[in-house]
């Protein structure tokens, strides 16, 4: 038997821990041979290898990035797209596919194993961890982890200098990592996705909090849209999805502060630091858990299969169920954070 493995979309915290995990396992228990393809999808597409076996994943289990590379290439968008793929997993004697990805590269694999044949299992990542069906996805603990020293550390200058100090954190469709960081950084307001923002409610949040004698620090997942709409359509476009974004939403957001309050504002955009260096202990124990248990479903012959966290075990759940809709914040969680705000 040899396995493929890729990884694909943005790079995320976990993502070699999962590979070395997948070749470890694969190799010593169950004796199969390894292809590792390059830059997510467009490895297959275009056959570009590299040769995967113990020696290649040694020592990487704490390296952040992927040492096969990622992309967010689409196969279902090139021309001849499947049959470029069936064409070199045959010429490479490629049986199984592992595939580490989001939305967009499990929602692939899952088409190529019920409509075209291709046997897929799914590993799910993201740091917005935001897909369906499993508790957590890796990545983003060392994301929230990365967000809360960076809002711990703001709260030190913005007292300094009794300013607002607003942080703008990943997380297009969904505010995870802004709720969690948010909490646990003790920020004054958190803003999300899913719920629009009024602008003059987060001014009062920010007066009452310098009334307090403290500098307010506010966090605004990159997603975060203001509730008025002429204000939307004036400064905002519309993403792959459809939905409004407005890009530099902490930028933004800083300067209607500073107009409507009198107040000094600054904005930290944190940017792809989320994304990047070494996993945390969790998002290592969960990548290798996923990894460990991914081989297995190749072994069983469980494809079209995705592996998830449930509680503390992992199980085995339909790629589909994760990637159908988003996990977006429940009201509920938001609302309870709202007793820290202003
Ligand atoms: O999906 C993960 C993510 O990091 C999002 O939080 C972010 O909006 C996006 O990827 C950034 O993508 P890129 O690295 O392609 O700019």
């Amino acid at each position: 038997m040899r396995v493929g493995i890729l990884t694909g979309g943005g790079d995320c915290p976990g993502l070699n821990a999962v590979i070395r995990a997948v070749v470890r396992k694969g190799v010593q228990e169950y004796g199969y041979d390894f292809t590792g393809f390059r830059d997510g999808w467009r490895g297959p597409l275009d056959g570009h290898t590299v040769p995967l076996g113990i020696p290649a994943v040694r020592g990487i289990l704490p390296r952040g990035g992927t040492i096969l590379g990622s992309s967010r290439t689409n196969p279902l968008n090139q021309e001849n797209g499947i049959r470029r793929i069936k064409d070199n997993l045959t010429a490479l004697g490629v049986d199984a596919l592992v595939t580490i990805g989001g939305e967009d590269t499990l929602g692939v694999a899952t088409r190529l194993t019920d409509e075209y044949g291709i046997p897929c299992v799914g590993v799910p990542k993201t740091i917005d961890n935001d897909l369906s069906a499993t508790d957590y996805t890796f990545g983003f603990d060392t994301a929230v982890g990365i967000a809360t020293e960076a809002i711990d550390r703001l709260h030190t200058t913005a007292e300094s200098h009794m300013r607002v100090l607003v942080v703008e954190v990943m997380g297009r469709h969904a505010g995870w990592i802004a709720l969690h960081s948010g909490l646990a950084g003790g920020a004054n307001v958190i803003l999300i996705p899913e719920q629009p923002f009024d602008v003059d409610r987060v001014c009062d949040w920010v007066t009452s909090r310098f009334r307090a004698s403290y500098a307010p620090i506010v966090v605004v997942a990159e997603g975060a849209v203001p509730r008025d709409g002429d204000m939307v359509l004036k400064d905002a476009s519309l993403d792959s999805f459809g939905h409004v974004r407005l890009s530099g939403v902490g930028e933004w957001l800083a300067k209607q502060i500073e107009k409507r309050t009198g107040k000094e504002a600054r904005t930290t955009v944190l940017g792809h630091v989320q994304r990047g260096g070494t996993p945390s202990a969790f998002d290592r124990w969960l990548a290798t858990r996923f990894g460990l248990h991914a081989i297995d479903c190749v072994r069983d012959g469980d494809f079209g299969t995705m592996v998830a966290l449930s509680g503390t075990d992992i199980v085995r759940v339909p790629i589909a169920d994760a990637t159908a809709r988003l996990k977006t914040v429940d009201p509920a969680l938001y609302e309870e954070a709202g007793v820290f705000f202003g």
